[in-house]
């Protein structure tokens, strides 16, 4: 398969950075970055660095892919999404050429990667020897690409397992934002987001709490969608009543 096969290009519509359920801590992180890309060129004349390589790690379900988009988005930059849970697992012996092969991709389109499931290059240490002198070559190999990332090129990585990243690896990003389970008060507050757009008849749902935002969403989403077929089917039934009774056509 070639590395293409594996890339996302991602052009889907997706919401925006404000629409975003974060912590405090993760939205002053957000706003500066974006502060300082809009005065990228004034800040580059200092020699000031920007962050361009953001570690989003944390529990799944609650918003770093979503983030990386909405970073893309906000940056006017379209996303290259590559899963190295795929490619990793795969061929092993060939993936360091092709995430090189990525990385000058997303150089070159001037596009914002986002290494999903980043926590891969790193799994097979544990293996047999063969498979743990390879990771460490694709390891040292992902190092250089991010040491030698031009300032123009934006890297995302995203894991829910930072645990076992190498800690080489993770000293190369400048940002790290940690995605929580979100307490009581914060899912209450994205289910009336949620729950805002419907008619108010449309809004009963049973709210369950210590949940991601991913499942607090389907909950929803699924509750009004029943409340919305249940009310079109008792209209239904009346109709058919009174077809049954003659007195409608
Ligand atoms: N913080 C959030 N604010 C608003 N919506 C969210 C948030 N987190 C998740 N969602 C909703 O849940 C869906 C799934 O979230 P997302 O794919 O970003 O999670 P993730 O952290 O990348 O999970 P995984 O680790 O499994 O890849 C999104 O499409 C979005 O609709
Ligand atoms: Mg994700």
């Amino acid at each position: 398969m070639a590395v293409s096969d594996f890339i996302i290009n991602s052009y889907e519509s997706t919401i925006g950075l404000d629409q975003i359920h974060v912590s405090e801590e993760n939205q002053n992180s957000l706003n500066q970055l974006l502060k300082e890309y809009k005065h990228l060129a004034i800040l580059s004349h200092y020699n000031l660095p920007v962050a361009n390589k953001i570690f989003l790690f944390g529990h799944t379900g609650c918003g770093k892919t979503t983030t990386a988009k909405a970073i893309a988005k906000a940056l006017n930059k379209k996303i290259i999404i590559l899963n190295l849970g795929n490619i990793v697992s795969s061929r092993l012996g060939e993936t360091a050429r092709n995430i090189t092969e990525v990385f000058s991709k997303a150089a070159r389109e001037n596009a914002v990667l986002l290494l999903d499931e980043f926590d891969s290059i790193g799994k097979f240490r544990d293996h047999d020897a063969k498979d743990s002198a390879e990771m460490k070559r694709l390891v040292n190999t992902v190092i250089q690409l991010i040491d030698e990332l031009p300032s123009h090129a934006f890297l995302i990585a995203a894991t829910n397992h930072s645990q076992v990243i190498d800690t080489a690896l993770l000293r190369r990003f400048q940002l790290k934002l940690k995605f929580e389970l979100p307490t009581p008060k914060q899912l209450d507050t994205y289910y009336d987001s949620l729950l805002n757009p419907f008619p108010e008849e449309f809004r009963s749902v049973e709210r369950t709490y210590n949940i991601s935002y991913a499942e607090a969403k389907d909950i929803t989403l699924r509750a009004v969608k029943n409340n919305i077929i249940a009310s079109e089917e008792v209209k239904n039934s009346s109709n058919v009543f009174e077809n049954t009774d003659g007195s409608i056509t």
